[in-house]
């Protein structure tokens, strides 16, 4: 037979069209899509079936110490396997640098524990904490080269937080290897400050976390990334956009024809700072950074993903227990500044925004597919191999069953954190068999892909992170007495 596999009769969806066709694959990669393919070595019959792209998760935290030293719940093999149920074939998650640590061993070290546990493909993005003239100037150009073409900093937390000179310094050296800026964009001086009064004033309790990220310390840091990326002229991806003001100051930016990308998650679009008003220490297991919001912010970010202001939806993927060994390391009490931050969303991403942009009709399936797939592929320069259906494409597929109804709950999910902050609701849609590389990774509720058997993706920056090469004034010799800084 011409194709290994042959996925019959379903309704094939890209980020532009939807239409009934087979999907011809052979060997590891999509090879025809048309009406009546001849039979396959396999057929999957997928009639009554959604064949979607299988997603793309851009933003996931796997087998990560916390800023603060607590362990990341999840191992390569429980997270992507987690990921591969809720439909996810590719995972870009991060090499996390710490003060003093040297980069090449931090990417090989992450290296190793994803060819040890991965079951679908990965990429890394890497956290720079320690920008060392070393780590400029030879590891960043090194490891881009290599295939790491993004960089992830944090504007905010105690151990891991760029200022903005050496933030300048980071934006210069993605610049100069071809690389895409991503940033964890808070200021961090008002949310210290809010901690400290809060804690001295005896507001312990979860829900005050919330409170502590005034809403207003997102939106200042944005302005000041953009500003200094602007200066530079360094496209960015603003990671996990929070409220209505961050999105009004990206749509500005990217109405002023600068290089800005941003990103939101589930958690922004289903969650609410009342989530974490429960009693006692329950409501950790909704804290995350930034914090979910209110009604009228998942609101204005529905609208900036509607107009695209917004391009993709991650999880942000950060599982800790909730028990002594993550979010109640520090007793059954905590308060809310020594609880981790981070939620899993690995396995729910795709379920819970299927059922609000597919079977209750909000934005629809091709912007679902754009969204979760097409478009972080497109940014982080995966597409055209990862993200779509189409003839050569990595034949990474998830079949999904647009009638099937689930109930989330804690114990339906396979990664390793023991809850989903969205236990309980009721989801239309479900993805039923999920293939990467050809390869049938899940089937009807049983996973049939071996740890290891995912693989790296080695990537250059792409569209996305090459400069405008339009100068700003302080920065163009025409304009600054003639002063070269670049
Ligand atoms: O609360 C979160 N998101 N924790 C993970 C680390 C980060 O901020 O990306
Ligand atoms: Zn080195
Ligand atoms: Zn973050
Ligand atoms: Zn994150």
């Amino acid at each position: 037979p011409a194709y290994d596999l042959v996925i019959r009769g379903g309704r094939v969806a890209t980020a532009s069209d939807v239409f009934e066709a087979d999907v011809g694959i052979a060997g590891e990669t999509i090879a025809a899509i048309g009406r009546n393919l001849p039979a396959g070595r396999r057929e999957i019959n997928a009639r009554g079936k959604l064949v979607l792209p299988g997603g793309v998760d851009s933003h996931a935290h796997i087998e990560q110490l916390s800023a603060a030293g607590i362990m990341n719940a999840d191992t390569f093999e429980s997270a992507t396997t987690s990921a591969a149920f809720g439909g996810t074939t590719s995972v870009i998650s991060f090499a996390a640098q710490h003060v003093g640590m040297h980069l090449p061993q931090v990417v090989s070290d992450y290296h190793a524990l994803a060819r040890k546990g991965a079951v679908i493909d990965y990429a890394f993005h890497m956290i720079i904490a320690d920008p060392t003239p070393e780590t400029l100037a030879h590891d960043i150009p090194e490891l881009v080269k290599e295939g790491h073409a993004s960089i992830k900093i944090f504007m905010t937390y105690d151990r891991l937080k760029i200022d903005d000179e050496p933030l300048l310094d980071i934006l210069v050296a993605a610049r100069e290897s071809g690389a895409m800026l991503c940033a964890h964009a808070e200021n961090h001086g008002i949310i210290a400050w809010m901690v400290k009064r809060l804690l001295a004033r005896g507001y312990t309790h979860p829900k005050y976390h919330s409170i502590s990220h005034a809403r207003f310390s997102e939106a200042d840091a944005f302005n000041r990334l953009i500003g200094m990326a602007a200066l530079v002229d360094q496209p960015i991806m603003i990671f996990h956009v929070s409220t209505a003001e961050g999105a009004k100051v990206i749509r500005q930016a990217r109405g002023e024809g600068l290089k800005v990308f941003a990103e939101t998650c589930p958690q922004y679009l289903f969650l609410t700072a009342e989530d974490l008003d429960k009693p006692g220490a329950e409501g950790a297991k909704w804290m995350c950074s930034p914090p979910p919001r209110t009604v009228a912010d998942q609101d204005a970010l529905w609208q900036a993903l509607a107009l695209g202001d917004l391009q993709t939806i991650s999880s942000d993927h950060a599982p800790y227990r909730f028990d002594e060994a993550g979010k109640l390391r520090a007793g059954p009490n905590p308060n809310f500044k020594q609880v981790a931050n981070g939620l899993p969303g690995l396995e729910a991403r795709l379920p819970l925004l299927f059922d609000a942009m597919v079977s209750k009709g909000r934005l629809g399936l091709e912007k679902f597919v754009e969204l979760t797939a097409t478009a972080p592929a497109k940014i982080y320069n995966l597409h055209p191999r990862k993200g779509s259906i189409a003839i050569g494409a990595d034949a990474d597929i998830a079949i999904w069953d647009p009638a099937r109804e689930v109930t989330l709950s804690d114990a339906m999910m396979h990664d390793l954190t023991g809850y989903t902050p969205f236990a309980g609701r009721k989801l239309r849609g479900w993805p039923v068999t999920v293939l990467s590389r050809g390869r049938v990774v899940v089937d009807d509720g049983k996973r049939m892909a071996g740890p290891g058997s995912g693989k790296f993706l080695a990537r250059t920056g792409g569209e996305a992170a090459k400069p405008t090469g339009r100068m700003v004034a302080d920065m163009d010799p025409e304009t600054n007495f003639g002063a070269k800084l670049f």
